[in-house]
């Protein structure tokens, strides 16, 4: 496994592997890697000749009041992952190397990005996209999964490829979840132990909904009251639940359609997200 840290490097081999007839797959992340990320790489591994993960904080998707300096970062832990998982490259750029200090050119998407996590993180899809397209122009992928976790985003990297034409086929990783439903992510570690016997009610939440679906309730106004209910008998804060259209995000007054059930929830600083589609 080879461990690249400059972009141009990165561009240059990756370029190379192509004119060489190989087919490169990819899984971007911002690293501390866990079963999740380990799901979205086991996709891909076999759909490919060459295996690139990316680690990288990505700076420009984190507001002024996020957690950038505090997000959790184990290099030597995650390389040994992605070893395992039968990566072949790691690119894992230094801080300071993926932007250029006056850069002026930035990835907008403009509808979907508007609520949901766009809402609450002003910023975030366009920081998001414009390094993700910057990945892709790198990494010369011909393949990248992402995960359904963040559905959300998974859309926004869609539109994007669909808008800008981007020769590139993303697929949808499921959701990897702990034993009792929590959605993993990196963000788990900083939870409390109450509150991450709490955290379980973003899952039960939806399962709760589904099944309220599944005897007859279609009112969208009566299935999120019921989630906000079971929030709200933990610590919790919702920051928002939606059930919104599964391909355009707006929101829906009645399930008679593919919904996406989303929702964010913080404890203490702790944001967490979790979503499922209800379908007929
Ligand atoms: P990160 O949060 O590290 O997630 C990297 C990928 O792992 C994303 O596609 C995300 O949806 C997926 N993922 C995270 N938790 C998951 C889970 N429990 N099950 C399945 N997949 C999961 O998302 C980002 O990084 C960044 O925004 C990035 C795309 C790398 C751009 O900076």
């Amino acid at each position: 496994m080879r461990i690249i840290k400059s972009p141009q490097e990165m561009q240059q081999t990756a370029l190379e592997l192509k004119r060489s007839g190989k087919t490169i797959g990819f899984v971007p992340t911002m690293g501390f890697l866990h079963e999740g990320h380990l799901s979205l790489m086991k996709i891909a591994r076999p759909e490919c000749d060459v295996l690139v993960v990316s680690i990288f904080v990505n700076p420009t998707q984190f507001g002024p009041n996020e957690d950038l300096a505090a997000y959790p970062r184990d290099f030597e832990r995650d390389e040994q992952l992605c070893e395992k998982a039968g990566v072949d490259i790691v690119f894992y750029p230094e801080p300071g190397t993926m932007y250029f200090d006056d850069a002026s050119v930035w990835v907008d998407e403009e509808t979907l990005s508007l609520g949901l996590c766009g809402g609450s993180r002003p910023g975030h899809f366009r920081g998001v996209c414009t390094v993700v397209a910057k990945l892709f122009n790198l990494v010369q992928a011909d393949l990248a999964v992402f995960g359904e976790k963040d559905a959300q985003q998974l859309r926004v990297i869609e539109r994007m490829v669909r808008d800008l034409n981007i020769p590139i086929k993303i697929i949808r990783g499921p959701i990897v979840r702990e034993g009792d439903g929590l959605a993993m992510s990196s963000r788990n570690k900083y939870l409390s132990e109450m509150e991450r016997a709490e955290a379980v009610c973003l899952f039960q939440s939806l399962e709760k909904a589904r099944a309220l679906f599944g005897v007859g309730e279609s009112n969208a106004d009566t299935l999120k009251s019921d989630m906000i209910r079971q929030i709200e008998k933990t610590s919790g804060a919702v920051d928002y639940i939606e059930l919104v259209d599964d391909e355009t995000l707006c929101p829906v007054t009645t399930v008679d359609r593919p919904v996406l059930m989303t929702l964010a929830v913080c404890f203490s600083g702790t944001r967490l997200i979790d979503n499922a589609v209800l379908a007929e």
